[in-house]
């Protein structure tokens, strides 16, 4: 499971890399979601301080971008496109399915596009992309991927 803090030396780490220049805020950020997976409100104070910039600020650039989590994500993260192409194809069924049968230990998170909308309804499994994902097939990526785990 995700520590539900994250460490504030690290934070000032990557900081220091990006020489605390305000204007790099989105690219530490990523870095921080890279690194732990998502961003705490004390994470959001830490930065408004270092950058010298408002936590208005610093809240509504992690408000605005989806993979900037708010809460710590679970040991697997399950994306299943929302766009067109994938609607079309049965991806709102295919997260309603979704809902039933996850555990607490996945994160499932809406995305819009993932490249693959030839292959719809598409679904990233912990990074891995699926294409033309019934629930059958969303049932065995679940399977396989609980399976990774023994
Ligand atoms: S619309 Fe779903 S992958 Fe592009």
């Amino acid at each position: 499971m995700t520590p539900r803090t994250i460490d504030s030396d690290a934070v000032a780490t990557i900081v220091g890399q990006y020489d605390a220049r305000p204007e790099m805020l989105v690219q530490i950020l990523q870095r921080i979601v890279q690194q732990h997976g998502w961003i705490s409100d004390a994470v959001i104070r830490q930065l408004a301080g270092e950058l010298n910039l408002s936590r208005a600020d610093v809240h509504g650039v992690v408000e605005y971008y989806h993979d900037f989590r708010t809460e710590p994500p679970g040991e697997h993260i399950v994306k299943i496109c929302q766009a067109e192409a994938c609607q079309a194809m049965g991806s709102r069924e295919l997260t309603e399915h979704a809902n039933r049968v996850v555990d607490q230990d996945t994160t499932l998170e809406p995305v819009y596009c993932l490249g693959n909308c030839a292959c719809a309804p598409a679904v990233m499994v912990d990074g891995h992309t699926l294409g033309r994902v019934s629930t059958e097939r969303f049932d065995a990526a679940l399977a396989a991927m609980r399976g990774a785990d023994s």
